[in-house]
């Protein structure tokens, strides 16, 4: 699809060329949203490989696809990290954290050296905790450091409740906050169907709203990658389109509001990474409008910050 705004001068680095980077350089490449697609491998030989196939489909796009160094980050208008082991069956996200921290007390620092101006978006597990790392060993304003976060959540989300109710997802307007993981919450309270709530939307039809069924969506919603992983090995497609999705704002100036991870204050819990919804723009991830949570969802919410503080306290221990 040829793009619609000038992408002309856009690059994009994405730092890993596992199954998550190249799936990402692929979307982003037929998506047009990018002139320049740098990728970043500690295997030199793999990301040259990636590059020379990723290029045979550049035919059919507009973008120069090519392998590189951190020196190359300069000039991108985000840098992808999407580096470091991968969650095997039976691990949870959180498992992952002291080698992914170590990685990135190794890369972001050469990131932030050569593109001192650019968004960092990190994709790499846990990625609420390395959202947070990636914030400080950057030195970045935080609107600058963001994480795919609950986005990928809120994506399977709306599939879930579009699936039962029998609409198109893009009408279910429902997000998941807080951690990217165990903890997120279904914010319940303010989901809608073309601006109807659940339940009026269910009377409507004449058809009886389920707790249960409700219960089963956002359960399906936590556990998709733990079930994909179990019978694939990794998630990929489902990450990789919605990274290009965040990326589609930023690149674009869009200002849409999309639940990514971001350094703030949740639940009266200060300096925590986790999803809430942010506007997207060239200039990062603004926290605009603060939801409307109802009493049990916010007590919810501060666990979920409690829970990764937790681990965030673990790592500088
Ligand atoms: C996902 O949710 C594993 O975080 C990755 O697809």
């Amino acid at each position: 699809m040829p793009p619609q705004h000038n992408v002309k001068h856009i690059k994009i680095a994405i730092v890993g060329a596992g199954s998550v980077g190249v799936t990402t350089a692929y979307a982003l490449l037929l998506n047009g949203l990018a002139a320049e697609i740098v990728l970043i491998d500690i295997d030199k030989n793999r990301a040259l490989g990636e590059v020379m196939d990723l290029s045979h489909a550049a035919h059919f796009a507009q973008a120069r696809v090519r392998a590189g160094e951190y020196e190359d980050c300069a000039g991108s208008a985000a840098v992808i990290i999407t580096a470091g082991v991968n969650q095997k069956p039976g691990q949870t996200r959180l498992d992952l954290v002291k080698t992914n921290y170590a990685l990135f007390q190794d890369v972001v620092p050469k990131i932030a050296q050569h593109a001192p101006d650019t968004i960092l978006v990190v994709a790499t597990n846990p990625v609420d905790v390395l959202t947070h790392a990636a914030h400080q060993l950057s030195g970045f304003p935080v609107e600058r450091v963001l994480g795919s976060g609950t986005a990928m959540d809120t994506t399977r989300f709306r599939h879930e409740l579009g699936k039962y109710f029998g609409v198109n997802p893009r009408n279910v307007h429902a997000v998941i906050v807080g951690e990217h993981g165990d903890s997120q919450l279904a914010v319940w309270s303010l989901a809608t169907i073309s601006g109807m709530r659940l339940k009026d939307y269910c009377q409507q039809k004449g058809v009886e709203f389920s707790e249960a069924a409700m219960e089963e969506c956002s359960k399906r919603t936590k556990e998709a990658a733990y079930e994909i992983i179990r019978r694939k090995g990794k998630t990929n497609y489902g990450v990789a389109s919605v990274l290009v999705s965040i990326l589609e704002p930023i690149i674009t100036d869009a200002d849409a509001i999309m639940t990514v991870s971001r350094v703030g204050t949740y639940g009266g819990v200060e300096d925590v990474a986790l999803s809430m919804p942010c506007k997207l723009n060239r200039h990062g991830a603004h926290q605009d409008v603060p939801l409307l949570l109802s009493k049990s969802e916010q007590e919810a919410l501060r666990q979920s910050a409690l829970s990764i503080k937790e681990v965030l306290s673990s790592l500088t221990a």
